[in-house]
């Protein structure tokens, strides 16, 4: 088979794990290009990976390269009109996090998948490491009993240096704060393994940087199951971590990292003195460690592709994420209760996560 031909837009800090996502798939897809409104950024990646297509703009890339596969990881502003041009042009995108500003702009870049009959993925890589396929192998074998208590914690520290980034903790530019540049991770790692959410309730605070978008989350999510979830994101917390709990009838699973979790990553406990041999078997045969890594989840996107298929954090299921993220500012702003479904085209916040800009 012809390898596909991919190229990237955006040459910042993110592009590393991208290029080792290619370094991976190399039997499966050659870099042909990249993309970087900053010349000079351009020309050292172009140097230090031997890529000689370079552009500075996108447009031209495109019409000249014809990719099969485009990755963007510019900053979130940016992200809508990248994905609808290179949709436009013929390839399937992999775009970073946030995918959209708005449900909104989601829905344009859908509707335009829709008419090229291409795929607009978002990177979430925690979905594709092996500990979260095996939990939810083991949650649809029925093993474990119901979930009944989700936690789920993003609690990270970043200081104002970080913050000096020009597009980074402004609204218009970074579209929200830690909750959407840091906890979308972990929040939807939850949501694809706790099932569909029906309500969320939350709060934001800006506590320790001076910059417009929240450095504090905290939110209540009840699902369809009736199980319920407590969720934390933070940029102001000096001992980093990244914590999920999942608390089913019979057995509790815990993943504590920080970026990109692997099987030792993972715990298993199950009731005091309980005798759940089926269970703790169940969760021994964890299998091959994968790396939640943008490299599994260009290998997953790939495999998707070559069978005709929607990457699965696409589509639907990725609608689903980003009206929970839209549900939790609007809670939040609002100081109400947010019911799944009820965000239309009408509301302010279907067109930003703040309500305004
Ligand atoms: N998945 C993850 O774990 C993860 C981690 C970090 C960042 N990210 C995401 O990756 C994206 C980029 O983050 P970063 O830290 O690499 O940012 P960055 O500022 O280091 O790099 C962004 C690059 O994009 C270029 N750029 C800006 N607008 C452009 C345009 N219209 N066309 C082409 N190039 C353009 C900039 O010149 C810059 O070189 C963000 O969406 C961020 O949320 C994801």
């Amino acid at each position: 088979m012809a390898k596909l031909r991919a190229a990237l837009i955006g040459t910042g800090l993110i592009v590393g794990n991208h290029m080792q996502a290619l370094a991976h798939e190399a039997g499966r897809v050659e870099l042909v290009a990249a993309v970087d409104t900053n010349p000079a950024t351009l020309k050292d990646f172009g140097k230090q990976h031997q890529v000689t297509n370079l552009y500075t703009d996108n447009r031209a890339m495109l019409a000249e390269q014809r990719p099969d596969l485009v990755i963007i990881g510019t900053p979130p502003a940016t992200h809508r009109a990248l994905c609808i041009e290179a949709l436009e042009a013929g390839a399937d995108v992999l775009c970073e996090k946030p995918i959209a500003a708005s449900l909104r702009e989601l829905d344009d870049i859908q509707a335009v998948e829709r008419h090229t009959g291409r795929t607009c993925t978002s990177v979430f890589q925690w979905r594709y490491g092996s500990g979260g396929a095996h939990v939810r192998r083991l949650m649809a074998s029925g093993v474990l009993g119901r979930p009944l208590v989700g936690v789920c914690h993003t609690l990270w520290y970043r200081d104002m240096a970080y913050y000096s980034v020009p597009w980074r903790g402004k609204w218009r530019t970074e579209i929200g704060g830690t909750s959407m540049g840091h906890g979308i991770h972990a929040m939807d790692f939850l949501l694809w393994l706790m099932g569909d959410w029906v309500e969320v309730q939350a709060m934001l605070g800006t506590l320790d940087h001076d910059i417009e978008v929240e450095d504090v989350s905290l939110a209540l999510v009840r699902f369809a199951s009736g199980a319920m979830g407590s969720i934390v994101n933070s940029a102001v917390s000096p001992r980093q971590t990244s914590y999920i709990r999942l608390d089913f009838q019979r057995a509790t699973i815990e993943l504590e990292h920080l970026y990109h979790y692997r099987n030792d990553h993972w715990r298993f406990s199950i009731p005091e003195g309980a005798a759940y041999t089926d269970e703790l078997a169940a969760w021994s045969a964890l299998g091959t460690d994968v790396e939640a890594h943008q490299t599994a989840q260009l290998t997953a996107v790939l495999d998707s592709l070559e069978r005709g298929e929607r990457p699965l954090t696409s589509g639907a299921e990725l609608r689903r994420t980003m009206e929970f993220m839209t549900s939790l500012y609007k809670a939040a702003f609002t100081r109400q209760p947010v019911l799944r479904g009820t965000i239309g085209p009408d509301d302010p916040f279907y067109t930003s996560m703040n309500g305004v800009v």
